[in-house]
């Protein structure tokens, strides 16, 4: 017989949840232009919009804001972030940023010219943004496996060092600044790179001397996957793996509101001493002082001892069960998703869960939608609307992932909540063909998703119960 398992953790205060009727929901979803970010957190019942910042905070943690030093610069807060970053992850030097986009913003300013080429493994939203507000090109260098949610691949996220090779050929070394490396990748559906692809991208980029930056969002859930899958890891602590891990980078962007266990922050990190300058000459002009970027000291002690807490072996074992819990579910009803399943969320395959619709009827959208008014689950979209538009063309970019995702926060729902989430997506593929798809009928010029409004192509978006 195979044992339970439950959270390593007991509930010491708790946030009561509204429940709401159909009728409601689907005024809401209305109201909201068809997109799960304009609703009203006040309307969600279980919120799996994002894992970003919404994390519940240990004892640990909030004992820790009140030692908050509000000093405006040099604060005690600022030496033991330093610290803490200095341990964990092994970096030389830290600049604290508002969250992950400012950092991106630094890194970006401070290494990318116009006509400059940034390789990554994928694509993230605010990372290319940036990227292309510098005049620089993001290309994807991930392997093609990444991008076929069938694929069982343990290490989805790895770079394809041959196509790295042919854009470094193709552009010359001297025209990229940075090759970005996520580890996990968000958008491949929280996939892991392996401690050997990191190694042997290392080894290439040595050779062209060319920078190797990390985007360690979800580090952590990243090293957890190399102790599960890759040999010679087993015995390891995470901590030691995520060490081993940023050993192979120049640097990296972070948004601690993921792995970090906080609700705000995020910082750029390094060893090299001109990119340390010139992030304190921009951080002054965009988030703050050098010892503060945007944060208050207590944010500060906050995402310290997250980065103790977030390398224990007991958590971040159950956070990624937990994903996989409801992950199993799904599969055992038949329902398409991304495999293997990621570390910080389950993606619904939506070009498979709605087959009836066009692309650009925005099927991930109008499931994300669906699944709302089923049972007031808020998910997002990561497909067509995401994706943007492409520069040259102006056209939809149609990417070969149509997902949504249901993004699991830290700490904060318990297994049965999964349990209500699986029954309410079972329900809704049972009864699939009767979802209708969306036009889009207002879109923002930037990072569209986030405020685009939709009206249903047909019928009002309704599922039978
Ligand atoms: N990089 C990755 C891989 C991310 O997932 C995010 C944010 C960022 C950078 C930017 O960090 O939000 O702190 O500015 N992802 C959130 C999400 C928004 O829901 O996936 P940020």
């Amino acid at each position: 017989m195979s044992r339970r398992t439950a959270e390593p953790y007991k509930i010491k205060s708790v946030e009561p949840i509204r429940m709401t009727t159909r009728a409601e929901r689907e005024r809401a979803i209305a109201e909201a232009g068809y997109n799960t970010f304009l609703l009203k957190s006040e309307d969600v019942y279980i919120d799996l919009l994002t894992d970003s910042g919404t994390s519940a905070m240990s004892d640990a943690q909030w004992a820790a804001m009140m030692r908050g030093d509000e000093a405006y610069a040099g604060a005690r807060s600022f030496y033991r972030f330093e610290q803490a970053v200095r341990e964990i992850y092994g970096f030389q030097w830290m600049v604290p940023t508002h969250q992950g986009r400012g950092a991106e913003h630094l890194i970006s300013r401070i290494l990318i010219r116009p006509g400059h080429v940034i390789p990554g493994n994928m694509y993230f939203t605010t990372t290319r943004v940036h990227q292309e507000l510098q005049g620089g090109t993001f290309v994807d260098v991930i392997i093609d496996e990444a991008h076929d949610s069938l694929s069982d691949h343990p290490f989805k996220g790895n770079v394809d060092l041959v196509k790295l090779q042919s854009v470094i050929d193709r552009h010359g070394a001297e025209n990229i600044p940075y090759v970005n490396v996520a580890v996990t990748v968000n958008l491949a559906g929280g996939q892991p790179v392996s401690m050997q692809n990191l190694r042997e991208t290392r080894s290439l980029l040595q050779h062209h001397g060319i920078r190797m930056w990390c985007d360690a969002t979800r580090a952590v859930e990243n090293a957890f996957f190399i102790k599960e899958r890759e040999s010679g890891y087993a015995g390891k602590p995470v901590r030691a793996i995520l060490k081993e891990m940023m050993s192979y980078f120049d640097g990296c962007t972070m948004s601690a509101k993921k792995d970090c266990l906080v609700n705000i922050g995020g910082f750029l990190a390094g060893n090299d001493d001109a990119i340390l300058q010139a992030a304190r000459e921009q951080v002054v002009i965009f988030e703050g002082m050098p010892t503060y970027g945007g944060l208050s000291g207590r944010d500060m002690e906050a995402v310290a001892q997250g980065i103790y807490e977030m390398v224990d072996d007991d958590y971040i074992a159950h956070r990624i069960n937990q994903v996989r819990y409801l992950g199993r579910q799904l599969v055992d009803f038949g329902v398409p998703i991304v495999l293997p399943i990621g570390g910080h969320a389950v993606f619904l395959d939506a070009r498979q869960f709605l087959p009836h619709l066009d692309q650009d009827e925005y099927p991930a959208q109008a499931l994300a939608a669906a699944l709302y008014v089923d049972s007031g689950v808020r998910a997002m979209e990561r497909g067509n609307v995401s994706s943007g538009r492409d520069q040259a063309t102006g056209k939809n970019r149609r990417p070969k992932l149509e997902l949504v995702r249901l993004t699991i926060p830290r700490r904060v729902y318990t297994d049965r909540h999964m349990d209500v989430v699986a029954d309410s997506v079972r329900h809704l593929y049972e009864h699939r063909e009767e979802i209708p798809g969306l036009e889009m009928v207002y879109e923002p010029p930037t990072l569209r998703f986030f405020t685009a409004r939709f009206a249903p192509v047909k019928t009002a978006c309704q599922v039978r119960t």
